[in-house]
């Protein structure tokens, strides 16, 4: 923790109540509760799929077959995947007006499935497919079943509009969240390991125009030692929970307090 405050957890609350215009800029890590795995370390998809074999435009576009097989078990996690304490807490603060967008790298919609209203997909989403031949569009539950590559009625295998290594961020994504980062008072950096660009200059552009940036992590990053103010050292739905507590004192009916779901 590097602030003022002798409790990093009230300090952060404090900024939040008093600025009331925090973004949330999100990563792997805050859907790991979910059962979805993160990218890196021991338990990471990159420790079973390489990324330069399996996460490539360049990949897809060669083989893109062995690229379906990390893409079917992606789908098929995420599919089956509901928002866990910190994605409802995350909805719960846009609701109580402290937080107002979220920027998200992951692509499994459980923010939205959570109830946030303002997410910026940042690496797309596994709702759709896009053929890279015709640039036909279909809806991920309509084309793809279990064991099968998903055809484009032009006989080419689809490709999720995800953004794989070597694609530019969708432009709008990128406009949004870059102005989001320029205006807001805090930035909460959960549950990512920042080391992805562009999404890992999203702190730095919060931080030069002026906001606090808060980390909720388990783990130091590379952020925490050069554009974190404070670290909340903790899972995001614990974090979050304490947060929305010290927020929103007695609120019992907070999607975020345990209550067993
Ligand atoms: P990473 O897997 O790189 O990092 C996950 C982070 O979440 C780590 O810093 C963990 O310490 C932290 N973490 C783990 N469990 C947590 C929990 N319960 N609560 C909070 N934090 C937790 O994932 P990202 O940073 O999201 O992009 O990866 C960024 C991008 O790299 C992904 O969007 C993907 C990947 O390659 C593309 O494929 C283009």
């Amino acid at each position: 923790m590097r602030a003022g405050g002798s409790d990093p957890i009230r300090e952060a609350a404090r900024l939040l109540a008093e600025r009331r215009n925090a973004v949330a800029l999100t990563g792997a890590g805050i859907s790991v509760e979910s059962g979805i795995p993160s990218f890196r370390g021991a338990q990471g998809m990159w420790a079973k799929y390489d990324p330069m074999e399996y996460a490539t435009l360049h990949a897809f576009m060669q083989h893109p077959r062995k690229v379906w097989e990390m893409l079917s078990e992606m789908v098929s996690v995420c599919g089956g995947a509901a928002p866990n304490a910190a994605h409802k807490g995350l909805a719960a603060l846009e609701k109580l007006g402290v937080v107002r967008a979220v920027i998200t790298q992951n692509v499994d919609g459980l923010h939205q499935a959570a109830g946030s209203r303002r997410v910026i997909e940042y690496h797309g989403n596994l709702d759709e497919l896009i053929c890279v031949y015709c640039w036909k569009r279909y809806l991920m539950r309509e084309r793809w079943t279990p064991g099968a590559v998903p055809l484009c009625d032009c006989g080419e295998i689809l490709k999720p509009n995800v953004v794989l290594f070597g694609e530019s961020i969708p432009w709008l994504a990128q406009e949004q969240a870059e102005e989001e980062a320029r205006t807001c008072g805090v930035l909460l950096v959960i549950g990512t390991s920042a080391q992805v660009s562009p999404a890992c200059d999203i702190p730095g552009i919060a931080k030069d125009a002026g906001a606090a940036v808060v980390e909720i992590n388990p783990e130091p990053t590379s952020l925490t030692a050069s554009a974190t103010d404070i670290h909340l050292r903790g899972s995001a739905s614990d974090v979050i929970r304490h947060l929305l507590k010290e927020l929103s004192p007695g609120d019992e009916a907070s999607p975020s307090a345990p209550s067993g779901h």
